[in-house]
């Protein structure tokens, strides 16, 4: 249910065991889409369906169409796109030792970018592309400056974007300590995600507190939020969080 600002604030204030999970909707207030809402990557029109395209099998059997679309509609936003208040808001509250882990499903790096130095990418990151052959490992510049597909320049295979693909396991070490910091939160501020991919979604279910605060535009259904704040993320932990 939503609820007043004033009592998320005080919960906030009074709690250094505090634990981030968010999704595309932290992104949105620095320029890059999400994939769900009416204006997400996942409404446009395409050939095949997003969903399919971001998967490896798709990427492996037409990697001309999947780097079009992920440089189109993945890679260019998040080069242009800068830290917001949201992800500057988190990295003060780790500075000032209430925040213990930032767990994201974005590949983007904003929440390092801002400052934030614990964060879990469940989905990977865009950072770290790899040869699907001899595994060599290419930074984001190379990987973007590259017209079409991008071949590695030692072996020739094909390069593998750092993203965790549909039809790929999440890293096993990254879940682990998830489970472990949420299991383990007295506070778990959800924000910017329709939790509804899994296995991702499913980890929230770890928390064991009565202190699940969600920060989103739109409702989401799970039964163990017990705060709903409904809004920008940004904005709201701009409302918050002050850094005394
Ligand atoms: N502040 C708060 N909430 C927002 C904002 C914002 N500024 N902008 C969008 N939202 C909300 C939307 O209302 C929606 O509920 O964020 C949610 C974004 O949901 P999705 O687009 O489904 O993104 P996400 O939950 O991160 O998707 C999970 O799906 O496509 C895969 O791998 C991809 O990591 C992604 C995963
Ligand atoms: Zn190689």
């Amino acid at each position: 249910m939503q609820v007043k600002i004033a009592k998320v604030k005080q919960i906030i204030d009074q709690s250094n065991n505090i634990v981030f999970f968010g999704g595309a909707g932290m992104s949105t207030e620095s320029g890059i889409p999400d994939f769900r809402s009416a204006d997400g990557i996942y409404k446009q029109k395409y050939n095949y369906p997003p969903e399919q395209i971001l998967s490896i099998n798709f990427f492996k059997r037409h990697p001309d169409v999947f780097y079009d679309f992920l440089k189109e509609k993945v890679l260019t936003p998040i080069l242009a796109a800068q830290p917001n208040q949201g992800h500057i808001k988190l990295a003060q509250m780790e500075k000032a030792g209430k925040l213990k882990a930032v767990i994201t499903q974005n590949i983007d790096g904003l929440h390092q970018r801002a400052g934030s130095e614990n964060v879990l990418q469940l989905h990977g990151s865009i950072k770290n592309n790899y040869c699907l052959k001899c595994g060599k490992n290419f930074s984001l510049d190379y990987f973007a400056k590259k017209e079409g597909t991008v071949y590695c320049d030692r072996c020739d295979g094909l390069i593998h974007p750092g993203a965790v693909l549909f039809g790929e396991p999440l890293d096993s070490m990254i879940m682990r300590k998830t489970k472990e910091y949420i299991s383990q939160a007295e506070v778990l501020i959800v924000a910017g995600t329709s939790m509804i991919v899994q296995p991702a979604a499913a980890l929230v279910n770890y928390y064991q507190g009565d202190k699940l605060i969600l920060l989103n535009l739109t409702q989401v259904s799970n039964r163990r939020i017990n705060y709903f704040l409904k809004g920008k993320a940004g904005e709201l932990l701009s409302q918050l969080y002050t850094d005394t």
